[in-house]
């Protein structure tokens, strides 16, 4: 049996960090209602670490039960995020002196960082402070990203359900082309996210099988865009099938390495946002080949798409805050909670920790095994991975107003008691 630590044993602190997702709220239902089961007050640091520096920290026991139990069908983060790089300690002493004076001043002892593969690399020097500085903090590091990218976890809370909106998305604007394509709109062009990785691109792919089912051109930031082949099998699908539908990643290169859509700004790591492939893909096919077109860039919708979440992300996203949670009181430091997957059919997955030294800053691409050989296309392999990640639905309530219930937490602040900070 568990014991429950006494409440002077120590308040935990969650962060939400990088890009958000339609279940990154889930994941935060799951660390409050388990520390709550615990007897363990939680914090939650508003804009990610930034928050945290800043002393501007969230009491999330302002909060009702019904709120929190909420949070599991509301996208976006509820408590903000941010995109900020802690430097190296030696680079940053500053940085890391305030993190533990805020951390004492709170008596934080348990810090949860729930982001990507920079946001364990955050977590894991946050993990490493409690040796240097002489304070005693653990810290989590809980995965979240639509690009599913990070290292060792089969998947990432946030994916399956970005890849079961670009699915029923791939799908249901084929049928609308389908129906236009006789005197009208002869190709569909949908950009999807996910930066260097093609994940999201692929479960497209699920939206049908076979040669004349859509999508019928797959563009992976894996693979150099080749112009040439691209048009040849536009131009083919369309004299074939009527019409053609393609998705491509935002992170597509040219040969010379270079992405063929960058909006011209960079974050805080240094990575460029890109964006607005598909009115250039949309342009060359209208150029050289004089077809008819339409383009759509989902862009946020994708990623905030609760609505059409997968169950099985909910599910994923709900039970690694859970385990974040026991990982962290149980005494452990510098892991994440991982996703084993133990079956493909049925599927069948567990959660075990992971030192965060094995994922931070490494990006899992998509395996050459999974892009089929003419570079357009997932393999049956890549079927089996990606299929049980967008299965079930996880309905929204919605209220008389025909919208979805989504909740809004208060967000009460935390009585400062520092002097301000500016990162
Ligand atoms: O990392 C998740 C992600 O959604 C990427 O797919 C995308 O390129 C990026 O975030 C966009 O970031 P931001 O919202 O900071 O512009």
């Amino acid at each position: 049996m568990r014991t429950v630590p006494p409440r002077s044993a120590g308040r935990l602190l969650y962060a939400q960090s990088g890009g958000v997702t339609a279940v990154i709220n889930a994941t935060a239902a799951g660390v409050i209602e388990t520390a709550r089961a615990r007897g363990v007050p939680v914090y939650a640091a508003r804009n990610g670490i930034l928050g945290a520096l800043r002393e501007d920290l969230i009491d999330t026991s302002k909060d009702s039960r019904a709120a929190i139990a909420a949070l599991r069908h509301t996208p976006g983060g509820a408590f903000g995020s941010c995109r900020y790089k802690l430097k190296s300690l030696e680079a940053n002493q500053a940085e890391y002196a305030r993190l533990i004076e805020v951390f004492r001043a709170h008596d934080i002892r348990w810090f949860l960082y729930n982001g990507g593969n920079d946001s364990a690399d955050t977590a894991l020097k946050i993990s490493r402070l409690g040796k240097a500085m002489g304070y005693d903090i653990r810290c989590i590091g809980v995965p979240k990203t639509v690009d599913n990218d990070l290292a060792v976890t089969d998947c990432c809370p946030g994916f399956g359900s970005v890849a079961k909106y670009t699915a029923i998305s791939t799908l249901e604007a084929s049928l609308d082309v389908a129906s236009m394509a006789d005197t009208s709109t002869k190709v569909f062009i949908l950009e999807v996210m996910g930066r260097h990785a093609g994940w999201i691109a692929a479960a497209a792919g699920l939206a049908g099988d076979g040669a004349d089912a859509p999508p019928h051109i797959i563009l992976f930031p894996e693979n150099a865009f080749d112009e040439v082949a691209f048009l040849a099998k536009v131009k083919a699908t369309v004299e074939r099938v009527g019409w053609c539908t393609v998705v491509a990643s935002e992170g597509v290169r040219n040969s010379a390495g270079q992405f063929l859509a960058e909006a011209g700004t960079r974050d805080a790591f240094g990575h460029a946002q890109l964006g607005g492939l598909a009115p250039v893909l949309a342009a060359l096919v209208k150029e050289k080949l004089g077809y008819k077109y339409h383009w759509a860039l989902p862009d946020y919708l994708q990623r905030s798409a609760r609505h059409a979440a997968s169950k099985v992300d909910a599910e994923q996203a709900y039970a690694v805050g859970k385990a974040a949670v026991d990982y962290a009181l149980d005494g452990m430091n510098a892991v994440m909670p991982v996703i084993v997957r133990t079956s493909d059919a049925p599927y069948r997955w567990k959660i075990l920790p992971t030192p965060l030294a094995r994922i931070a800053n490494r990006e899992k691409k998509m395996p050459r095994g999974f892009i089929r050989r003419d570079g357009f296309g997932i393999t049956a392999a890549a079927r089996r991975y990606l299929a049980p990640l967008i299965r079930g639905e996880a309905p929204v309530p919605y209220g008389k107003d025909g919208l979805p219930a989504y909740v809004r937490l208060k967000n009460v602040a935390v009585t400062r008691k520092l002097e301000p900070f500016a990162p």
